[in-house]
């Protein structure tokens, strides 16, 4: 039995006083009894100390949205794995597709990023997903496929058992288009079979693949609901405590 994985990904939104707000709100919603699933945020970097202070004795993990992949060194605005860990966070999304279309990043330099975080004591949320036209190609198997391979080139079993992979389809996230669950669980369960290909069945059997893209209180049970869907990386609902514990409750 996988237990599920909820995490928020806050993206550019909350300053300090937002975020106390927020993580006060969580708190609250959540108490402190045992969770039947992990609940994680991924706020900002700025926020992320006063969040780690915060969330002490929860059980709300805390993750970070990026990190870059060199030790330290002249690397204006960037920041190490190992500064994220002593912010106090346990997990890192890497390869957002934000970050993809964005920021340019590739999927060489995102493996580059899933080591340097496995190397230090992180796991990673690793992000794929097809874009629109993609899928209209009938392409996106194939670019699922790549994505793990390059992203996953050279790493052990081990190491992959400490991964969290996030399948969120490029046309869904913050549209409001969610994947149907049938094409999401379809997705999942390619994603799982390549895992078992590429490593074992027991890493595969083992490894935790969310859904993200337009997740919300409203159909977030049906798709948690899917054989292969252990979670949800979830943006704009999570940006209020009511609809991010709802989330949570469907899990
Ligand atoms: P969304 O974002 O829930 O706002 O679609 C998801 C994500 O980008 O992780």
């Amino acid at each position: 039995m996988r237990k599920k994985v909820i995490a928020g990904n806050w993206k550019m939104y909350n300053d300090l006083d937002a975020t106390a707000e927020l993580l006060n709100g969580l708190k609250k919603g959540i108490g402190n009894s045992e969770a039947g699933c992990t609940v994680i945020v991924c706020p900002p970097y700025t926020s992320l100390s006063l969040a780690s202070s915060l969330l002490k004795g929860s059980i709300i993990k805390l993750g970070a949205q990026n990190m870059y992949f060199e030790e330290q060194g002249a690397f204006t605005g960037e920041i190490s794995a190992a500064m994220l860990k002593s912010a106090g966070c346990e997990y890192v999304i890497i390869g957002h597709s934000e970050r993809r279309t964005i920021f340019r990043e590739t999927n060489g330099m995102i493996n580059l990023k899933i080591k340097k975080a496995l190397g230090s004591g992180l796991k990673p949320v690793f992000c794929i997903g097809e874009t629109l036209e993609e899928r209209e190609k009938g392409i996106t198997n194939e670019v699922l496929k790549t994505q793990l391979e390059e992203g996953l080139a050279g790493l052990g079993e081990d190491d992959v058992n400490k991964i969290i992979i996030a399948y969120e389809p490029v046309w869904a996230i913050g549209t409001g288009r969610t994947a149907t669950p049938e094409q999401a669980q379809e997705a999942h369960k390619f994603i799982r079979n390549v895992i078992g290909e590429k490593f074992s069945p027991a890493v595969a059997g083992n490894i935790i693949i969310q859904y993200g893209g337009s997740v919300k209180p409203d159909n977030a049970a049906e798709l948690l609901k899917q054989e292969d869907i252990d979670g949800a990386l979830v943006g704009g609902a999570c940006l209020k405590a009511d609809s991010f514990l709802s989330i949570i409750r469907s899990a």
